[in-house]
């Protein structure tokens, strides 16, 4: 598979590795998640020199790992530290070492160029999880899928009407028309407005705004896989912001392997902040519109196989962000200009 490797990409929400070692594959490439003796986030190669194990299965204590094999020791740069029996340690009892970035709630590693690797290229546009005000729910979904079928999926929001009836959906998101352009030759913006609507049942629950809605959309994408989605809703015909109720629904996606996709999700919200048991409700309908989509998407990939030059025969109004989606990551990576990748998203 051609990668686009010279960006950030998320390994893992920063609490899944509060506990110990954690294993997981981006761009192929098996890596191994922990925090070292300051709890500062690592991630090293996941694959002992000595005879091909993966160290992830091995035990953590104080910042190092010890092979579950035959107990090899590395430190947090990947360095062989001890090694049982005998003092003497050969030079090439070392796993390479990535540069990893602990930011937004995730731990962020960069597998290309480590000497391109600059922590100011981590995409700004997920702020919103540290910005007063607002709250965030995060959450991680696996899909048997390649990253840009999810990629397509979140530039179309018009398949919330036919794959999410019961949640973010219903009939009137479709109907609407969307727009879609690339903005400085960087990112996509795909949005779509559906004034004095009867909200879906999520947004009825969430929102508490009585009676029918504006509600507004768009999604924002940086290749590779970087996106967006904002989200609005006012008191239909109300001008008045102090009344929109906003979400940034935040999808840093981080290809495992050619036909499989880490998604994470984080939703944040600028209403009902100290309400815990919103924050579950969230949680758990997120969760479960993920599996909606992954039920389509891994149906889609199935049929697809791993055919990497998949053609879509037939093109509808609908597809506007998802064909200008795949134009501008196909420039990227042709390019291979992924050092300057971070996310435009403002709003
Ligand atoms: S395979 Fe890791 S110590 Fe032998
Ligand atoms: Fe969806």
């Amino acid at each position: 598979m051609n990668w686009i490797q010279n960006c950030w990409q998320v390994g893992a929400i920063a609490r899944e590795i509060d506990a110990g070692l954690l294993g997981r594959t981006i761009m192929d490439e098996r890596i191994v998640f922990f925090r070292d003796f300051d709890g500062q986030p690592v991630a090293l190669e996941d694959r002992c020199p000595h005879r091909i194990y993966p160290l992830s299965r091995g035990r953590y204590a104080d910042g190092v790992i010890e092979c579950g094999y035959h107990g090899l020791r590395f430190d947090s740069r990947g360095r062989c530290v001890g090694i049982p029996g005998q003092t003497s340690i050969p030079e090439r009892a070392r796993v390479r070492a990535y540069p990893v970035v602990e930011r937004y709630g995730w731990i962020w590693v960069w597998i290309g160029d480590a000497k391109r690797a600059d922590p100011a290229l981590v995409p700004a546009g997920y702020h919103w999880v540290d910005e007063p005000g607002w709250r965030a729910v995060h959450g991680y979904t696996h899909f048997a899928a390649n990253y840009q079928l999810l990629v397509d999926n979140l530039l179309d929001l018009s398949h919330e009407t036919f794959v999410h009836p019961d949640l973010i959906g219903n009939r009137t998101i479709a109907e609407n028309p969307v727009s879609a352009e690339i903005v400085d030759d960087r990112y996509v913006h795909a949005y779509r407005s559906m004034p004095n609507i009867i909200p879906a049942p999520f947004f009825r629950d969430v929102n508490a705004i009585p009676g029918r809605i504006d509600r507004y959309h768009a999604t924002f994408y940086t290749p590779p896989s970087y996106i967006v989605v904002e989200s609005r809703a006012v008191p239909a015909g109300s001008t008045d912001p102090k009344l929109a109720t906003e979400r940034r629904n935040l999808f840093p996606l981080s290809p495992e392997s050619a036909t499989s996709t880490h998604m994470f999700w984080c939703v944040v919200r600028n209403n009902r902040l100290d309400d815990r048991e919103l924050d579950g409700f969230i949680f758990e309908k997120g969760a479960l519109t993920q599996e909606q989509d992954r039920a389509v998407l891994e149906e889609q990939q199935r049929l697809i196989g791993d055919d990497p030059g998949v053609r879509f025969p037939v093109a509808i109004r609908v597809d506007a962000g998802p064909t200008l989606g795949r134009r501008l990551h196909e420039r990227v990576l042709r390019a291979g200009r992924g050092e300057t990748l971070r996310s435009e998203v403002t709003a």
